[in-house]
């Protein structure tokens, strides 16, 4: 009778792995990516339920035990939903750490409560994991915690070294190994608690000397570290689901981390060692070497707009902070109903996460086959007539074509290839990368200094009237 109930656990716990991979699978595309959604969440709430179902038929939990987990779950579940459904876009990475830190808190939480209760037999088979979950845990736990402060304001972003913190940060490492090796070799909660506190302040010391803007990718690294530390917790306590989604999670979080550093040309170990990127950008009041730039009056841009016939627009962070989305999606509406062609261009590391322009643009219902990825409308910009550029800065900026730059080699939109190229932001600001964007003095771009909402409604406005 016991083995057929474990078997039908196991079972499920494999229809919601096939579940995660398959929800996995939805997301590549953003028609399907809600489907996806859907999928795994149902995976999820099967491996919870098997879950519960090994607990009561094992009679693991006692009647306090039941009663701190609906609590748990309530106020957990709660503050998630809460979080979750209020959350502004441009906050959502800080809210990702935090989830983040939870999940490696968590996973590490149920190595050390396993570890606790077994006294000192604990064999190799649940050492090791026992010992890497924690260290692993504990890291992404005040990592991810730093790195939500830093994000949200709560801590400087800027840079935070102290002299001979690589050797320190070193240090801790070896004492959070070294100890781990030896709870391996001579099982005992005290020695336990010294690798716990030594990954804690790793975290810390980790995180602290990155920039802010470099965050989103850090936040990326420390995701498949939760997922590693989930994948660990499911070899501790034996349990297959866990193993699985943690696997999946560490997996595509280390696959995103390098595409995101890969799009920004930069190394995984350049980002984590500190470099550019302190997201405070440096107002320029003059053009890139004294050039001049040409402002432009929205009536004049609606001129150039209304009487073209392919049009890219260009969506950067600007586009996100001033929350443009509907605006601009107004815009492209009463062009196409015009009969002009009119697409977006979306560079992978455009805005400051991941899919952080295709979800801004989704939420106002922009059709999914208007947006091409980089490669597809970078060979379209010789024959359009206008390229709209909205809050897009190092994106676009051809100095990354040469070398000694802090954006040499990124990829980036060939925006000056268009016949015509208006740029849509406050000032000539810097963006991420703090260095001057050369897109700007061309001769072929005209600059509508204004913030994205305002700039576009105006915009939307001047074609009406110019069109009757
Ligand atoms: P940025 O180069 O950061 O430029 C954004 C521009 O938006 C600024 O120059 C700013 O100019 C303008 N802006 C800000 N608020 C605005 C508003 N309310 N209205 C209009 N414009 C506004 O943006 P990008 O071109 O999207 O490039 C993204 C950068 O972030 C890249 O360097 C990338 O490497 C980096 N990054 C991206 C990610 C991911 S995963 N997406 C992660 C980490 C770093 P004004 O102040 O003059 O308005």
């Amino acid at each position: 009778m016991n083995g057929t109930f474990n078997d039908v656990v196991q079972l499920v716990y494999l229809l919601a792995a096939s579940c995660f991979v398959l929800g996995l699978h939805l997301m590549n595309t953003p028609a399907t990516a809600r489907r996806g959604n859907q999928v795994s969440v149902a995976g999820m709430i099967a491996a919870i339920a098997a879950t519960l179902a090994l607990v009561i038929h094992q009679n693991l939990i006692t009647t306090t035990g039941w009663i701190v987990l609906a609590a748990g779950v309530l106020l957990g579940g709660g503050a998630g939903l809460y979080a979750a459904r209020t959350v502004k876009m441009t906050a959502m990475p800080q809210l990702v750490s935090v989830f983040n830190a939870v999940g490696g808190g968590a996973a590490a939480l149920v190595a050390i409560l396993d570890f606790s209760s077994r006294g000192s037999g604990v064999a190799a088979q649940v050492s090791v994991p026992t010992v890497l979950d924690v260290i692993i845990g504990a890291v992404t736990f005040s990592g991810s915690i730093i790195a939500a402060g830093k994000l949200q304001g709560l801590i400087t972003s800027a840079p935070v070294t102290i002299p001979g913190s690589r050797i320190i940060n070193l240090l801790i490492a070896v004492i959070a190994v070294g100890v781990g090796c030896y709870v391996v070799a001579s099982p005992s909660m005290a020695s336990l608690g010294i690798v716990i506190a030594a990954a804690l302040v790793f975290g810390v010391s980790m995180v602290m000397p990155i920039g802010g803007a470099d965050m989103p990718v850090v936040i990326s690294l420390l995701n498949a570290f939760t997922g590693t530390a989930v994948a660990m917790a499911g070899f501790v306590i034996n349990n297959t689901g866990l193993i699985i989604a943690g696997a999946l999670v560490g997996a595509s979080g280390g696959i995103l981390t390098k595409l995101m550093a890969d799009a920004m040309n930069r190394s995984l170990a350049n980002i984590m060692l500190g470099g550019f990127g302190t997201g405070d950008a440096v107002v320029a009041v003059a053009g890139a070497g004294g050039a001049a730039v040409q402002p432009i009056a929205a009536d004049d841009a609606a001129i150039q707009l209304a009487y073209a016939s392919k049009v890219i627009i260009v969506p950067g962070y600007g586009l996100a902070a001033a929350q443009a989305q509907h605006e601009v999606a107004a815009l492209a509406d009463l062009l196409e109903s015009r009969g002009v062609e009119v697409s977006y261009a979306i560079h992978p590391v455009a805005g400051r996460m991941p899919g952080h322009m295709n979800v801004l643009l989704a939420e106002a219902n922009v059709p999914y086959p208007l947006l091409k990825e980089m490669d597809e409308i970078n060979p379209e910009f010789a024959r359009t007539d206008v390229a709209l550029v909205i809050g897009a800065n190092d994106v676009t900026n051809p100095a990354a074509r040469r070398p000694g730059t802090a954006i040499s080699g990124m990829p980036i939109l060939d925006v000056d290839e268009a016949k015509s190229i208006i740029v849509i932001k406050r000032s000539m600001g810097h963006g991420y990368a703090g260095i001057d964007n050369e897109l700007y003095t061309n001769p072929k771009t005209s600059m509508l200094f204004a913030d994205a909402k305002k700039g576009l409604a105006e915009l939307t406005a001047a074609v009406k009237t110019l069109v009757g």
